[in-house]
C-alpha cells in the first residue's frame, strides 16, 4: 500500500481555535511520520444546522454531510482534535457526527482513529477526550487507538508561527501520529 492518508478533524468553530492550531501542527508532522498526506477538514465550512428530525423528514440529510463522508472514505486514518465544553466535546463535533450517522452507509467502521484535545486548562480537555472515545467507538465503530494526547495550557502552547513551543508536547503529538501510522499500515496488510 502507498503511505496512508490522514484526515484531521478539529472540533471548533472559533477563529483562533487552539484545536485548529493543534490540528494544523499534527497535520504538518504527520507527513514526516509515515503518512503520505494529511488534510485538515474544516467542519465549520459545512454549515450544518443543528440536527432536527423535522428538517430531516422534510429535506433529508444536508448535502454537505456527504462531503464529510467522502473525506472519511478517501483517507485511511482519522485524527479528531476536540476542545472541551463543560467536560464534553463541543456541539460542533456531536452535531456533525449525529448528521453523519443519518447516512445509510457507515464509512467509519474500523477506521484507524486517534484522538487529541486542547484547552487553556491544565488537563487539556482530557475529560472531553474520554467522552469522545466512548462516543466514536460505541456509535461509529471507529478503531480508536490507546495512544492519545491532551494539550494543557493551550493558550500558551504555540508561537506566532503556530509551532508548538514545548518539546514534550511535540514528542507526545509525534508519538500519537507514529502509533496511528503503524496501526493503519498493519490493518492494510
Ligand atoms: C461553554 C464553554 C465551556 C467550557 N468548558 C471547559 C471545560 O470543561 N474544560 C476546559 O478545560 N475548558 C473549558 N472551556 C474553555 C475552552 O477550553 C476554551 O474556550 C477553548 O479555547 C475552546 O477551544 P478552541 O480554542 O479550540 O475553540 C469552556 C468554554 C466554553 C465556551
Amino acid at each position: 500500500m502507498n503511505a496512508p492518508q490522514l484526515l484531521v478533524l478539529p472540533g471548533s468553530l472559533r477563529q483562533g481555535s487552539y484545536a485548529h492550531a493543534l490540528a494544523r501542527h499534527a497535520a504538518a508532522r504527520a507527513t514526516q511520520l509515515g503518512f503520505g498526506a494529511a488534510t485538515v477538514f474544516d467542519l465549520r465550512a459545512l454549515q450544518l444546522p443543528i440536527y432536527d428530525g423535522d428538517l430531516e423528514a422534510e429535506q433529508g440529510v444536508p448535502a454537505a454531510v456527504q462531503q464529510l463522508q467522502d473525506a472519511i472514505q478517501a483517507h485511511q486514518a482519522l485524527l479528531i482534535v476536540t476542545p472541551e465544553y463543560n467536560s464534553y466535546p463541543p456541539p460542533l463535533l456531536f452535531n456533525s457526527l449525529d448528521w453523519l450517522s443519518r447516512l445509510s452507509e457507515n464509512r467509519t467502521a474500523m477506521k484507524p482513529t486517534a484522538l487529541m484535545s486542547s484547552s487553556p486548562g491544565q488537563y487539556g480537555g482530557l475529560r472531553a477526550l474520554n467522552q469522545l472515545r466512548l462516543f466514536v467507538q460505541g456509535n461509529f465503530q471507529m478503531l480508536v487507538q490507546p495512544q492519545q494526547f491532551a494539550l494543557g495550557r493551550a493558550d500558551q502552547a504555540f508561537d506566532a508561527q503556530g509551532q508548538l513551543q514545548d518539546a514534550r508536547a511535540e514528542k507526545a503529538v509525534d508519538g500519537v501520529l507514529q502509533a496511528l501510522a503503524a496501526l493503519t499500515n498493519q490493518l492494510a496488510r
